[in-house]
């Protein structure tokens, strides 16, 4: 891969041994990806965030990093943490783990990384524009990112984006080039889709069972669905989506009745929950003023945005909690004696049977609340 001189010069160390350490692995993904040279990211988003996902490993490797004194080049926000930096305590998590949480957050922020912990940059206070090169890692973000806003990411990894907020680059390959972003195949839709949780089981059902860039004909544009739509389809391989008519040349598949059906099926192992949880992605302002007028008579959990929580100034009711910077699948649930979860998203319904190892319950907020 070509690098200029001040690449060459950042490899060899010159700019100290965080930038060394950075580039290296950029340049060894743009070298197993036969990128031709690097180009410029103005955004970064960073995974990797929570105590429970990345344990004392990720945190001894961040603390060691921050303290070469390295610094994003570039505007660099995080994913969400493992618990509400204001609530833990009243919610129940330990003190322990808030501990390692913080110290976290702290060597992050030493790298200059903004904690911003939300999976939603675009609804919050990272917004690229259309065009613009960026290196974010949160699957859901990334499929919005590409499809909706029309900036260029690949899926990065948590410290890939880690090091292209660091030397503020990334290596040419993949949805960088517009060859790659060209729709492979077109999905036609045989069935209502009535919900933000159908839009999200329609995309775990083509992430899980397809690759490529599918090409939907016949889709609402509702923000809120295509955040969903995002999501399901981050779980499974796909990084970027159409909306227009371009793909009637294409294959065409067909997700009906049955699809959907047998979606909701294959996510669904309990009927009893303890908990209801929205907000995967993280609820737009929308979504939490809707929750509010359905006025749950049992507790909801509604996970945002730190930024989003500042804008709503409406009594929530009773029964919703409202909690920013953290989600129901990076955060220690089971800590809680949460043994089972009611969610309207199938990534979450994915990763906290298969992660958190809870029961869980798939299905629309309506339908939870009752
Ligand atoms: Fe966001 Fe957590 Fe879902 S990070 S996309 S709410 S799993």
């Amino acid at each position: 891969m070509y690098l200029t001189k001040e690449e060459e010069a950042t490899l060899e160390g010159e700019k100290g041994e965080g930038y060394q350490k950075a580039m290296e692995l950029i340049v060894a993904l743009g070298d197993i990806s036969d990128a031709e040279k690097l180009i410029p990211v103005c955004s970064s988003q960073v995974s990797g965030v929570s105590y429970k996902t990345i344990g004392d490993a990720g945190l001894d490797f961040l603390r060691e990093l921050a303290a070469t004194g390295v610094k994003a080049r570039i505007d660099a926000t995080l994913n969400p943490m493992g618990a509400d930096p204001f609530q833990w305590h009243e919610l129940g998590f330990s003190e322990e783990f808030m501990k390692k949480q913080m110290e976290i957050i702290e060597s992050y922020n030493k790298l200059g990384i903004r904690p911003s912990c939300t999976c939603t940059p675009y609804l919050a206070d990272n917004i690229p524009l259309k065009e613009n090169s960026v290196s974010w890692a949160e699957s859901s973000a990334v499929v919005f990112a590409n499809s909706v806003i029309g900036c260029k990411t690949n899926r990065e990894s948590g410290i890939s984006a880690l090091s292209s907020a660091l030397i503020g680059k990334t290596p040419l390959h993949g949805l960088h080039l517009n060859e790659n972003r060209i729709g492979t195949f077109n999905v036609k839709i045989d069935t209502e889709l009535k919900s933000d949780t159908d839009y999200s089981a329609l995309g775990y059902y083509i992430g899980k069972h397809y690759d490529g860039v599918p090409v939907f004909n016949n889709l609402d544009p509702k923000l809120e669905y295509l955040k969903a739509l995002s999501a399901g389809l981050g779980v499974g391989q796909i990084n970027m989506f159409h909306i227009t008519s371009e793909g009637e040349k294409l294959e065409k598949i067909s997700f009906g009745k049955q699809e959907l059906n047998e979606t909701y099926e294959s996510l669904n192992t309990t009927e009893d929950v303890d908990i209801v949880c929205v907000g995967c992605p993280h609820c737009s302002i929308r979504e939490i003023y809707d929750l509010i007028k359905l006025k749950p008579e049992k507790n909801v959990w509604a996970f945002t945005s730190r930024h989003n929580c500042n804008l709503i100034k409406e009594s929530l009711g009773k029964n919703i909690k409202l909690i920013s910077d953290t989600c129901m699948v990076v955060s220690p649930l089971e800590e809680l004696d949460v043994t089972s979860i009611g969610v309207t998203s199938a990534k979450a319904a994915f990763y906290s049977s298969n992660l958190s190892k809870l029961g869980v319950k798939f299905d629309s907020i309506e339908n939870l609340i009752k």
